[in-house]
């Protein structure tokens, strides 16, 4: 079989992690082998497909995805049992790559779960890295417990300041920077964060790679719902360095595609 093909998995184990937001734990072969940062399709029969990035890579045989309830879909999946189905295809993308010996990760929301992966091969690697956990207050910190298990240097930081740094995830970056000299940058998240990140790391000739999110639907790179720029987030994505994001920078923050092609608004 190939990993374009679906295959039907069981929830093994659910996790809520916040008010909407829910782990789902299941085994694939495939996802076991993926890499950081990358995602898969999700299957609901009759709802929709979506993409899932990938939470946790091969824990035992075990991977997951983290959703956030926002829409049919993700509701649905939020309200699944253990014991029942899901239909997965993938994984799909690039993943990050390894860059840096001083690096910093900073997650932002629903953007956190896809960097824990990175932060465990990071310290596999025998690299410490730096991590920022983001979100607008603190019952929205997704992750906390499990990343203060593996990480030395893990910095809170929320909107109303209910928890840690107060301000935004970005600000507190431009702080770490200073003292930590730090040497990449990997970030995850809403997109007007990363657009931050990213104006802040290209001030100082930091190296950066950003996930990012498009619509997505064939998730192989034939049906370009998913463009930005020169470039498809399903094939040449998620994760874009700084090179990319340049080439991209008159789009990211300001416009995207809807489903059916025409160009909206990203939201601010
Ligand atoms: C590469 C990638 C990785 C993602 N990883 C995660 C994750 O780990 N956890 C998580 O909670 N969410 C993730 N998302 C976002 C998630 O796919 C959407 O929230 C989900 O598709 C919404 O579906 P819905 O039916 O619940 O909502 P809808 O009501 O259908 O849509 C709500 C909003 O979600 C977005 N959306 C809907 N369908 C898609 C689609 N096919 N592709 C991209 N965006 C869509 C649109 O912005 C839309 O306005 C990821 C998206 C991408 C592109
Ligand atoms: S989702 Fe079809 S080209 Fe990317």
């Amino acid at each position: 079989m190939r990993r374009e093909v679906h295959r039907v998995v069981k929830v093994e184990e659910v996790k809520q992690e916040a008010k909407d937001v829910f782990t789902l734990y299941f085994k694939d072969n495939f996802c076991s082998s993926a890499s950081p940062g990358q995602f898969i399709m999700v299957w609901i029969p009759g709802v929709d497909e979506i993409p899932m990035s990938l939470s946790t890579i091969n824990q035992k045989g075990v991977s997951s995805i983290t959703v956030r309830s926002v829409g049919e879909a993700t509701r649905i999946l939020c309200e699944t049992k253990v014991g029942e189905k899901i239909g997965v295809r993938g994984p799909f993308g690039n993943g990050f790559t390894l860059k840096g010996s001083k690096p910093v990760l900073v997650g932002g929301g629903t953007g956190v779960p896809a960097l824990y992966p990175l932060a465990s091969k990071m310290l596999i690697s025998g690299i410490k890295p730096s991590f920022i956990l983001g979100a607008r207050n603190a019952e929205q910190l997704l992750f906390k417990d499990r990343l203060q298990e593996i990480l030395d240097d893990l910095i809170i930081s929320t909107d109303d300041g209910s928890l840690g740094f107060k301000g935004y995830a970005s600000e507190c970056l431009g702080r770490l920077i200073l003292e930590k000299k730090c040497d990449s940058i990997y970030t995850c998240g809403p997109e007007q964060m990363i657009v931050s990140i990213f104006k802040e790391a290209e001030r100082r000739n930091i190296f950066v790679q950003a996930s990012l999110e498009r619509y997505v639907k064939c998730a192989v790179g034939l049906c370009g719902s998913c463009g930005i720029g020169p470039f498809r987030v399903c094939k040449d994505g998620p994760v874009f360095d700084s090179i990319s994001l340049r080439a991209v920078m008159n789009e990211l923050g300001f416009k995207k595609m809807d489903p059916s092609g025409r160009l909206i608004p990203v939201e601010k």
